[in-house]
């Protein structure tokens, strides 16, 4: 099969476990004899540097001519302290998940017992947690306007904006995984105060009756947040608006034991985007200590989601299953004490694939 893909490494951490995955995704397409062709964009605090824009109209039309998107991570604190600038590098990244129309953000939940020593939580609240959130993600208060100041600078505002048609499309998408599932559904909203969140369970309610095999719960987002923590095997399919999703994903990726673990897909009407759910931690750019798992997993579901090619998915997750067993990780899930580069880990991981038998 032609695999043509476009890589966006972006920014802090980003290039070095996009390297790593990479690595993955060659040798993968070398075992099983596909024609792959990358062609690397900027986006991000990159290409404001080099463009002025960070997701320069090039970027987009390589996105947009690619079978699929792997995307690293963007964000630079010289942004995040300066709430004068006038463009910030996530626009980039907000700004491709909308021309590319991205509705939804598939992040997958999944414990590993070798990781279960890192989970804050109790272990016997974490064995067997695998659960998928869905976000959707072109919507809500990331998008609604207007958004900005008043003249005096003095009162800030966002405006948080959903159609009957986008929560319809999320909800039905959700559904589609439930029934393949173990078939429930958490709706999570914030009903008993926001607008939008009573439209989304009107449209929630009208769509249940269509998957009468789906047990459909309705959850408020705090009672979410604290279920996550209490009991989050209760979960199987969870979909929310954006904000929601963002928050509640980044706390249930630490229950998996490490930020750096957690891969997603963002789908919708044009080419796909694979990237972690995590950001460009500036801290360790450069050091070659990134867990680049969370990358190299994204890189399996793009085969998975993408190419529909299932083999190639599972030999990258057996390849990495078994960098953890073998204590070959970074030092963020490290288990006795002894850990390993970014570069390591990567260049392990693609011996491993190779190595092993189909
Ligand atoms: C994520 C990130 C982004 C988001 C940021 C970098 C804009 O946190 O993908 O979860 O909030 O969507
Ligand atoms: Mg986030």
């Amino acid at each position: 099969m032609k695999l043509n893909i476009a890589v966006l490494p972006g920014d802090g951490i980003g290039p070095e476990i996009m390297e790593q995955a990479m690595k993955a995704v060659r040798i993968v397409c070398k075992k099983y004899n596909h024609e792959l062709t990358c062609t690397t964009a900027l986006v991000g605090a990159c290409a404001i540097g080099a463009t002025g824009n960070p997701y320069p109209d090039e970027t987009h039309e390589c996105c947009m001519h690619s079978d699929a998107v792997l995307f690293g991570a963007i964000g630079s604190p010289e942004y995040d302290n300066n709430p004068a600038a006038k463009v910030r590098p996530e626009q980039g990244l907000l700004a491709m998940r909308k021309k590319l129309g991205l509705y939804a953000n598939i992040r997958p939940v999944t414990t590993f017992p070798s990781l279960q020593h890192k989970s804050p939580l109790r272990a016997d609240l974490v064995e067997g947690v695998d659960f998928m959130c869905i976000r959707e993600l072109t919507g809500g208060l990331y998008f609604g306007r207007p958004q900005g100041r008043s003249e005096d600078g003095n009162i800030a505002y966002d405006t948080c904006v959903y159609s009957r048609e986008e929560i319809a499309r999320i909800v039905r998408l959700a559904y589609g995984y439930a029934v393949q599932r173990r078939k429930k559904l958490t709706v999570v909203d914030k009903a008993n105060v926001l607008a939008t969140s009573r439209l989304w369970r009107e449209v929630a309610q009208c769509i249940e009756k269509e998957y009468p095999e789906v047990e459909t719960e309705y959850m408020f987002v705090d009672n979410a947040a604290m279920r996550l923590i209490q009991w989050p095997g209760s979960f199987d399919v969870m979909v929310t608006e954006n904000m929601f999703g963002d928050i509640l994903t980044d706390e249930a990726s630490v229950i998996t034991g490490s930020l750096g673990m957690l891969p997603s897909a963002s789908v919708g009407v044009h080419t796909s985007v694979f990237e972690p759910i995590h950001g460009s931690y500036p801290q360790a750019a450069g050091k070659n200590i990134a867990n680049p798992l969370a990358t190299i997993l994204s890189a399996a579901m793009m085969f998975e989601y993408a190419f529909n090619l299932r083999e190639e998915g599972s030999a990258i997750r057996a390849a990495v299953a078994a960098s953890m067993a073998s204590g070959i990780v970074t030092a963020d899930i490290s288990q006795n004490g002894k850990s390993y580069r970014t570069t390591e880990v990567g260049d392990w991981i693609a011996e491993e694939i190779a190595r092993t038998k189909n």
